[in-house]
């Protein structure tokens, strides 16, 4: 296989400790900073991949812990794989399933092997080591893969982090092992740990240099603490983190914690916020948070966003959008959805080209000042 159907990471420039660049893999390349949309269950719910493709998706994310369950990776590979199975021909990057096993599955046990839990589904029995994890990910087809690992419940104590992040990095090498028998073009990147604390986030990362990974994640965050910890522990990762590697800030966030993350140099972000909060009436754009469940919106003619490219944003009255939740209608979750997912396609292009362009601190204050200023 040649060099350039290789994964790999091109920086095309920086400004400040923002990062313009490209991940290429063989199924296309993902213009960085980039937001992956979260496609849990093979489908970005209440959009079709198409829709999702022409907002500027380079990628979506898919979960482990989900497909396993249902409808197991071993139907999905008899299908044809996941991109197949779902009718998305671009990258799909998959988590591990520990996370998702932490704050889903019931009984869940650690152990030095992997961890064993209840499905959330059935209750069914399920175990999940390193190697199986990495095995269902190469069943899916998953162009970006995570390694399994355990991300702690914030607040927790110093030896409680230290041991998460030193089992993490045992599996770390134990899923690299069990990766090698994939085919070429794919990645699978190692996660960082170390909670709250910053000696532990470094050992975690070094440690994870050492292994070598073609990409790291910065796992363990947005789980609950402040902001303001979150940015000091990407201040403490992203330095150490090889700067022709891409990073991964998993589950992340909100369009401030993605812009001042992109300002301390992390690459790519997913998150469920925009999907999840498309569905319960609340809409992401230029002015703000708008919740669209508020009597207010029911008598106003105007769209959420005149000068939007998104057809939902721009060619539906916020009256409309409000009688369809008051309904509950399922085209009421569909345009808020499309409307969040065009925003957040929208702060990253943003972002890229203010990059590209040296001016990433300007944009920085303008996309704040716009949510500041609301939109009455
Ligand atoms: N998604 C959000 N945070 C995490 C994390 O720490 N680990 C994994 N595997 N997935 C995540």
């Amino acid at each position: 296989m040649s060099e350039q159907s290789d994964f790999h990471y091109h920086l095309n420039a920086t400004d400040g400790a923002a990062r313009l660049g490209e991940v290429v893999t063989p199924r296309g390349t993902i213009r960085t900073p980039a937001f992956m949309p979260v496609g849990t269950a093979a489908t970005v719910k209440g959009m079709y991949p198409q829709q999702v493709r022409e907002l500027g998706a380079d990628i979506l994310l898919g979960n482990t812990y989900h497909l396993m369950l249902r409808p197991t990776a071993e139907r999905v590979a008899e299908l044809g794989g996941l991109h197949e199975f779902m009718r998305w021909p671009h990258p799909i990057l998959t988590d591990s399933g520990g996370f998702q096993i932490m704050s889903l599955a019931g009984l869940r046990k650690m152990s030095e092997k992997g961890v064993t839990f209840r499905s959330h589904i059935d209750g069914s029995y399920h175990e999940l080591s390193p190697e199986r994890s990495v095995e269902i990910q190469g069943l899916l087809g998953s162009d970006i893969q995570m390694q399994l690992d355990e991300c702690v419940r914030l607040p927790a104590t110093k030896d409680e982090i230290a041991r998460a992040l030193r089992l993490s990095l045992r599996w770390a090498e134990r899923s690299k092992k069990a990766f090698e028998s994939q085919p070429k073009g794919r990645a699978l990147f190692g996660i960082v740990q170390g909670g709250d604390d910053p000696q532990l986030r470094e050992e975690s990362a070094r440690g994870l240099i050492d292994i070598d990974f073609p990409g790291y994640s910065i796992g363990g965050l947005a789980v609950g603490e402040p902001q303001a910890v979150m940015l000091a522990m990407i201040e403490v990762v992203a330095p150490i983190l090889p700067t022709e590697k891409p990073r991964y800030l998993m589950g992340v966030g909100t369009p401030d914690d993605m812009i001042e993350a992109v300002a301390r140099g992390v690459d790519m972000f997913d998150c469920v916020m925009p999907t999840r909060a498309g569905r319960h009436a609340l809409a992401f754009t230029r002015f703000g948070k708008i919740n669209l469940k508020n009597a207010r919106h029911a008598n106003d003619p105007r769209p959420l966003d005149e000068a939007s490219d998104c057809p939902a944003a721009r060619d539906y009255s916020r009256a409309y959008l409000h009688h369809l939740i008051r309904c509950d209608e399922m085209l009421g979750s569909m345009l808020l959805t499309w409307v969040n997912l065009a925003y957040y396609q929208s702060l990253m292009a943003g972002a890229r080209a203010a990059i590209g362009e040296g001016r990433f601190e300007a944009y920085r204050v303008e996309v704040k000042e716009g949510w500041a200023r609301g939109d009455i």
